[in-house]
């Protein structure tokens, strides 16, 4: 709109036209039009969108890139851009916007986030990324996210959560991956997340052997402590397709009793000889073992320390008797030292 109104203004001026009322009205206009944009920046709502107090809502507007963000009001507590055609952000995109609580990015083109992208958002507690293009997170995407309760990751590419992403988004109560293409999970990654109520993994292809056995040993705990997990059906091994996780005991799972039917998928992934070296061994478990180790090595040191008093006594003992013998046989006319030398023997017998 302001482009054309200045362009038309500026081709009223520069023609040398004698219609001089119509230069004054594109004067106007384009004084309107000046007016009209100082207002906007003073609101601060970019002109595709439409704001109040505190939503600024850009949804469905075809934008294919961010219009200017950064003069949003700071009670601006609400940002939607959902439904368009937005493939990148800047890594600056979301700076100066601390003030936001909820900001909605899905139904766009996103393929790749910057690290840090959202780490001004101090204030974030609801972050919906929902079917976009993601095949892989940078693990600093969440940076700076402390206040985080609901992130919606589903209908995306992912095919890996990785290390560290959550680490800073303890509070998280809804996460969904709902529609990626995970086939395991690590177990580490989701150890943060201990206020964590609602977990969707739905309609991913996951891969039921004995990679997956320590993230579900962390779901069966998350149900246990009250948390709600939706679906999580396995598609690999074939025998399991269909079947809910929960109900698979992943020890003796097909994959890592009976390799032989399996052969090209465990030569593919390697996963026999990981499974052998990843048993999972709780901490209970670990410490029981250290516990005997310990034990064992205080008894043989007992044991040693014993054997050798014993084997000083005897020593004492004999060299004792056969000093007072001795004694006996060069001072014969000693009868008190021979009473004491008695007395001594009696004790050192009795010792050993
Ligand atoms: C802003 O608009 C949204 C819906 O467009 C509405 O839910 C919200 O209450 C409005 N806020 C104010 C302060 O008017
Ligand atoms: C953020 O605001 C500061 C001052 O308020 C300004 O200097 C800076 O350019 C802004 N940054 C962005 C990315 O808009
Ligand atoms: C973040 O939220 C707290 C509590 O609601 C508020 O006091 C603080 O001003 C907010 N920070 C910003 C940058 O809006
Ligand atoms: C996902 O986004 C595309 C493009 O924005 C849209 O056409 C499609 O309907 C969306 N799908 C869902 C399930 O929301």
């Amino acid at each position: 709109m302001s482009v054309r109104h200045s362009e038309a203004s500026r081709l009223g001026e520069g023609a040398p036209t004698p219609r001089g009322s119509n230069t004054h009205s594109a004067a106007v206009l384009c004084v309107v039009c000046v007016l009209g944009s100082l207002l906007e920046l003073s609101a601060g709502c970019p002109s595709v969108c439409v704001c109040n107090l505190t939503e600024a809502d850009c949804s469905g507007r075809g934008l294919t890139a961010l219009p200017p963000l950064a003069l949003l009001p700071s009670s601006t507590h609400t940002l939607l851009l959902p439904n368009n055609h937005l493939s990148a952000l800047p890594p600056s995109a979301f700076a100066n916007l601390s003030s936001l609580e909820r900001l909605d990015l899905s139904n766009n083109y996103l393929d790749n986030l910057p690290g840090g992208l959202f780490r001004e958002l101090a204030n974030l507690s609801a972050l919906s990324l929902r079917n976009n293009s993601l095949t892989a997170l940078d693990r600093d995407l969440l940076q700076g996210l402390g206040q985080l309760r609901r992130l919606d990751l589903s209908l995306n590419g992912l095919s890996a959560v990785p290390l560290g992403l959550l680490d800073e988004t303890q509070g998280l109560t809804w996460l969904s991956l709902a529609g990626n293409r995970l086939h395991a999970l690590e177990r580490a990654a989701f150890e943060p997340l201990a206020n964590l109520q609602t977990l969707r993994l739905g309609a991913n292809p996951w891969e039921c052997d004995c990679n997956l056995r320590d993230f579900k040993h962390w779901i069966e705990w998350l149900l246990y402590r009250g948390g709600r997990v939706d679906a999580l059906e396995c598609t690999l091994p074939k025998d399991l397709r269909g079947r809910d996780i929960r109900g698979v005991p992943i020890e003796i799972s097909p994959s890592s009793a009976q390799p032989s039917r399996r052969r090209p998928r465990l030569m593919r992934r390697g996963s026999a000889a990981d499974c052998v070296k990843q048993r999972y061994r709780p901490v209970s478990v670990r410490r029981a073992i250290g516990t005997v180790v310990i034990a064992g090595v205080v008894c043989g040191i007992v044991c040693i320390m014993m054997v050798a008093a014993a084997a000083y006594g005897c020593i004492y003992a004999s060299l004792m008797a056969k000093y007072q013998r001795e004694l006996k046989k060069r001072q014969p006319l000693m009868g008190d030292a021979e009473a004491d030398g008695d007395a001594e023997d009696k004790q050192i017998s009795s010792v050993a």
